[in-house]
């Protein structure tokens, strides 16, 4: 056996490396899947780098051509966004998007067992990477999706765009926000999308429908300043330790509230924290500003007009001079129908159930881009068929199984078809076979 002989130097690489277990020959033979090489090629680029995001264009670029779509990049505020388009057999129809984002956060590589872009693969076959679980999985799954559809040569209604956003982690405003009002996303007449959605530990495969809006509340604390030898009344740090009092005064019966609840539920409360705190410059100075940094999430049951008393009410607590600034501050994120008069839900639910597998509906605790999307009243759903996996998203050892990697295009086939099929009178649905 030839092949074997020929394998036998890479496996004492790979075993040398990190782990004792040569690869099994099933593993081999995954590793020579083309999206799962596509997959480890993407995760090598460190598009937690701007400067990087012209590599992702260029992969893009490539994989376009080779799976013969129409390719399109476009910069509505600097940072590219890429379009892969398959035109569907009615054009005219509204368009399905399928989204993910180019951009990961950053690694700390001392905190991961294996380096964070270098996508290793271990003997269990999970391929370790940033972005693993964050969104590079389903971009690579979309593609191989319609790249498997075309070589079945069934008919798609209407067109379907692979989106590629950068900026996502960032709160999208060099990505999905400019590009939304403007008229080429217009012009891909999208009528329903899909995007990231959660890990999951277990069988069941989640779809988010509504996100919680995410607030990053900036505030800063003014008093006197000084030689550190001097001891003045209305000093900084005194109102930034009434204002931490006050902020988590109001965070205990949230947390309180969380005590029970599983992460997937998290959703349906408010989250508060503060994370980041600067301020100083010498041993022997008096700051006259400290800032805070505080992550607030609101669930939709949360009226944002109060919650920005409650924000205001803090700094007033806190003392004269101190200022608020919203670095971030979601006012709406409305929800996608989840019922009979949203044929494309019904479709992905019949769809996911016929092939055995539970979709539970959550609101997403994070916010992804397809908030924005919701805004303007086009239904989206976070969704991915990440299952059998523990959420390592912004963590460290983000991952994904390679059998749950490629079971995932076997979902997004029927599922990508029976989107692209759902008729123009949106009352009826198509059904896997
Ligand atoms: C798809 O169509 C092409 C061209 O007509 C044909 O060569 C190929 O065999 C077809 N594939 C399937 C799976 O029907
Ligand atoms: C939110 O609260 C404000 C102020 O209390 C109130 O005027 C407004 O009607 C509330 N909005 C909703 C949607 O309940
Ligand atoms: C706060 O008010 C006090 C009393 O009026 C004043 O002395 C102090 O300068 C003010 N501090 C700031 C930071 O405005």
């Amino acid at each position: 056996m030839a092949s074997k002989l020929l394998l036998l130097p890479f496996v004492l690489l790979v075993g040398t490396a990190l782990s004792t277990n040569p690869l099994s020959e099933k593993l081999q033979e995954q590793l020579k899947n083309p999206a799962v090489v596509n997959f480890r090629e993407y995760l090598r680029i460190d598009t937690s780098r701007s400067e990087n995001l012209p590599v992702g264009v260029e992969f893009w670029r490539q994989q376009a051509a080779e799976a013969g779509l129409e390719f399109a990049v476009y910069a509505p505020a600097g940072k590219p966004i890429c379009v892969l388009t398959r035109v569907g057999a009615d054009p005219e129809l509204p368009s399905i998007m399928l989204n993910s984002h180019m951009d990961v956060v950053a690694a700390v590589p001392s905190e991961w067992t294996y380096p964070p872009y270098e996508a290793h693969v271990d003997e269990e076959g999970n391929i370790y990477g940033r972005g693993a679980q964050d969104t590079k999985d389903i971009a690579i799954q979309y593609l191989e999706a319609v790249r498997r559809i075309d070589a079945l040569n069934v008919t798609l209604q209407r067109t379907i765009h692979i989106t590629l956003m950068p900026d996502e982690e960032t709160g999208g405003f060099e990505g999905i926000r400019p590009f939304i009002a403007s008229p080429e996303y217009k012009a891909l007449n999208v009528g329903f999308a899909l995007d990231e959605g959660l890990s999951s530990p277990t069988d069941d495969i989640y779809a988010t429908y509504q996100d919680r809006r995410a607030w990053s509340i900036e505030i800063t604390v003014k008093g006197s300043g000084g030689h550190g030898s001097s001891m003045p009344a209305d000093i900084a740090i005194k109102k930034l330790q009434k204002l931490i009092n006050v902020m988590m005064r109001y965070r205990k019966p949230l947390e309180k509230a969380l005590k029970s609840v599983s992460s997937l539920e998290y959703g349906a409360y408010t989250t508060l924290n503060i994370n980041m705190i600067n301020g100083g410059l010498a041993a022997n100075i008096i700051p006259e500003t400290f800032t805070l940094v505080a992550d607030m999430r609101l669930c939709p049951a949360e009226n944002a007009t109060e919650i920005l008393s409650v924000v205001n009410s803090w700094a007033e607590f806190a003392g004269n001079g101190t200022t608020v600034k919203f670095l971030r501050r979601e006012m709406e994120s409305l929800a996608t129908p989840i019922d009979e008069s949203n044929p494309f839900w019904v479709t992905m639910k019949e769809t996911i159930t016929q092939m055995g597998y539970n979709l539970v509906p959550v609101v997403c605790p994070a916010t992804s881009d397809m908030l924005h999307v919701r805004n303007t009243g086009t239904p989206a759903i976070g969704f991915a068929p990440k299952r059998r996996t523990t959420p390592r998203i912004h963590a460290a050892d983000e991952y994904l199984n390679i059998d749950i990697f490629l079971q995932g295009i076997d979902i997004y086939v029927p599922l990508i078809i029976n989107l692209a099929n759902v008729p123009a009178s949106g009352q009826e649905s198509v059904v896997a076979n």
